[in-house]
């Protein structure tokens, strides 16, 4: 396990006490080169926009959760330019890797040692940040260590009371989307036995699927949200990119265990896409 997943860290509620006010930016696919391009989109471009919407429809946050293909092809220049655009925001970040990152290069990258920690506390709330990441391949895993530091941590949380969320990169339900769905977390089943015996699991956050989701296992949230470039197309078999803007998720995480969330599109903006693309790795 590495050792940063082993650390916890600790944040502030600023504005409201009862309520941890977050905002998740996901899959920003940023090149190594500035301005460069996913499906003829410029991520740099389209990052900056999202950003810039966030801050003017939800002020700062209290903190970024970055869930996942940063770069689009684990560059370290790429994760310093992240940085340096999420210094726009007044709050920390925090980022977990998806498939096309690199965690060696993320952590290389950062000038902050608890960029990329395994839970972060603060007010009521615990969020247990997962790495699904089997490096070299597309598909989610958990696997043994991270399944087992999910148990422990949601056990200690439920000593102090916390309500708990659970970030991760892949999704670790069917969306809908043959494609995508092979992709999904391959040990599922004893991920969700897992959450089953936890009621103070209230969501599950996710990235990898470029699109907005919002259900329910039981009593928990599931959440998946847009990319802050370019969009895939719900419902479809084969890969299918959408027109749908880039865009973010905002949550606030109360105090008494219920969580207020949504979504926002960049629409002021226009953005060139290849919707004609079969593919993007
Ligand atoms: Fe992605």
């Amino acid at each position: 396990m590495p050792e940063s997943t082993q650390k916890t860290c600790r944040i502030d509620t600023t504005g409201d006490p009862d309520c941890l006010r977050l905002l998740q930016l996901t899959d920003t696919h940023l090149c190594a080169e500035t301005g460069g391009t996913l499906l003829d989109m410029d991520t740099d471009r389209s990052l900056q926009l999202v950003i810039a919407q966030a801050l003017r429809e939800r002020g700062n946050p209290d903190a970024v959760l970055c869930t996942g293909d940063l770069s689009d092809r684990g560059s370290r220049a790429a994760y310093q330019r992240l940085e340096g655009y999420l210094q726009a925001i007044a709050a920390p970040s925090f980022w977990l890797p998806g498939n096309h990152d690199d965690r060696g290069e993320m952590l290389a990258a950062t000038r902050d040692k608890h960029r990329l920690p395994g839970e972060i506390r603060g007010g009521q709330w615990q969020i247990i940040m997962l790495d699904s990441q089997i490096p070299g391949e597309v598909g989610g895993q958990l696997g043994e260590n991270e399944l087992q530091r999910l148990a422990s941590t949601l056990e200690a949380g439920r000593q102090e009371g916390l309500h708990a969320l659970v970030c991760l990169h892949h999704q670790p339900v069917r969306i809908g989307s043959a494609w995508i769905d092979e992709q999904m977390v391959a040990d599922a089943e004893q991920f969700w036995r897992l959450l089953d015996g936890h009621d103070s699991v209230k969501a599950v956050l996710w990235g990898h699927v470029h699109q907005q989701i919002d259900r329910h296992h039981n009593a928990i949230a599931l959440m998946a949200s847009p990319s802050t470039c370019v969009q895939f197309a719900p419902g479809s078999t084969d890969f299918k990119a959408d027109d749908k803007p880039p865009g973010y998720r905002w949550l606030d995480l109360c105090a008494d265990g219920s969580i207020k969330t949504g979504v926002s599109r960049v629409t002021d903006a226009e953005f060139t896409v290849d919707l004609e693309s079969g593919g993007y790795l």
